[in-house]
């Protein structure tokens, strides 16, 4: 096999092209069985869905370390499942974590519950004062945590002075990349030491399959690996089919979903009904000048915030017709949700209006559609001119 490294379109198609044997299937088989036959007398590792050793499993990951330049990869039941396996194989009770204070609120609830129960203290910073990070960082600190892309405003985090820190104290630097994926950012060729995906978005991509990834060298998959095992983290056969199935499609879907959400972008920005747009692909967003350095695309993830407040955005949200009013993003089919009642839920006002997120802000995962009728039916449901009026 020639040592050339394939592009990214490619490889998420073939993982690592090989001659297929006569009469072999083109499409990969679905393998749905939670167990395979044993030979008699070995001492091999059974197989054992649960494992991650099942063959549709084990291709997924590879195929997967190669799209984010990892040793090693694996895949397991939800992108939660991912944060906690790959955070859990870092840290001991005891142990001090430096995180973001940009994160999915998911991820924050994880820190601040389950976290505080087994003793890994957790301090949060704003990611883009260095200083901070600097200042955070203890004799207890083992691991330093980021999400780029941030749900929902995009904010783009440079990881510079995080890995700086890492590599200067020995310390893990893990990040979750959900919103770019390996085709538009890989955190790895950053100086990160781990990437966390939710599968669940883009991978998989069509909306239909909860999943998530940790990608890294290959000691630290082995240790995430021993805990999905006695955590009962792994993920489903058929699921990880789907993803595969997703992947194969990774890069055109993506470039569709990068010139979608900056078609949308710009044509928002110019909406009278329309206060503001978080889209780090406009001049306008705070980090468009790392974000065009950094990433290799701006993604389908659109903020808005709609003159009116809370009445305009429900207003708007009852009138749409083509985009789905739904959680989760990344899909097939533009979706949109308000941040105040889904990741952002239980803080107040005031506190969402801190972090950027004032009542009427929504957020809009632009799909695959045709971006003219994406724009249509946002204007429509702005109301006469997209004025943001009755
Ligand atoms: C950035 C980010 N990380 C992790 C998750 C969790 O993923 P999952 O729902 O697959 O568990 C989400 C879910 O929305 C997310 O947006």
């Amino acid at each position: 096999m020639s040592p050339r490294r394939f592009g990214p379109s490619t490889t998420a198609i073939h993982g690592t092209p090989h001659r297929r044997p006569d009469w072999s299937p083109v499409a990969p088989a679905l393998l749905q069985s939670s167990s395979f036959v044993n030979p008699v007398g070995s001492e091999e590792e059974v197989l054992y869905s649960r494992y991650g050793n099942n063959p549709v499993q084990v291709a997924l990951a590879r195929k997967y370390a190669l799209l984010e330049g990892a040793e090693d990869a694996i895949f397991v039941a939800s992108g939660m499942g991912a944060t906690a396996l790959a955070l859990l194989a870092v840290l001991r009770p005891g142990d001090h974590l430096v995180s973001s204070a940009w994160i999915y609120g998911g991820t924050q609830q994880l820190f601040d519950t389950e976290f505080a129960r087994i003793g890994i203290d957790v301090t949060y910073i704003t990611p883009d004062q260095p200083r901070q990070w600097r200042r955070s960082v203890r004799k207890a600190t083992r691991a330093l945590f980021l999400e780029t892309p941030t749900n929902p405003v995009m904010r783009v985090v440079d990881l510079g002075t995080a890995a700086q820190l890492a590599r200067e104290f020995g310390l893990a630097l893990l990040v979750d990349a959900t919103f770019a994926s390996p085709i538009n950012f890989r955190p790895l060729e950053h100086g990160a030491d781990v990437v966390i995906t939710s599968a669940t978005k883009y991978l998989n991509g069509h909306s239909d399959v909860i999943a998530g990834a940790v990608a890294g060298t290959s000691s630290l998959v082995e240790e995430v690996n021993r805990l999905m095992r006695v955590w009962g983290q792994a993920i489903d056969p058929h699921a990880a089919w789907l993803v595969d199935r997703g992947l194969r499609t990774l890069a055109v879907r993506m470039a569709r979903h990068n010139s979608n959400g900056m078609t949308v972008a710009q044509w928002a920005a110019e909406q009278p009904g329309i206060t503001r747009v978080h889209y780090p692909g406009l001049p306008s967003h705070p980090d468009h000048q790392l974000a065009a350095k950094v990433l290799d695309g701006f993604g389908g993830m659109v903020g808005l915030e709609l003159k009116g407040g809370i009445r305009a955005a429900e207003r708007t949200l009852k009138r749409l017709k083509l985009i789905v009013h739904a959680p989760s993003l990344a899909g097939t089919e533009s979706l949109i949700s308000e941040p105040r009642l889904t990741s952002h839920k239980g803080l107040t006002s005031d506190a969402r209006a801190r972090l950027g997120l004032p009542d009427g802000f929504i957020r809009l995962s632009c799909g695959l559609e045709d971006p003219e009728d994406i724009i249509a039916d946002l204007a429509q449901a702005l109301g006469k001119g997209g004025k943001g009026e009755e």
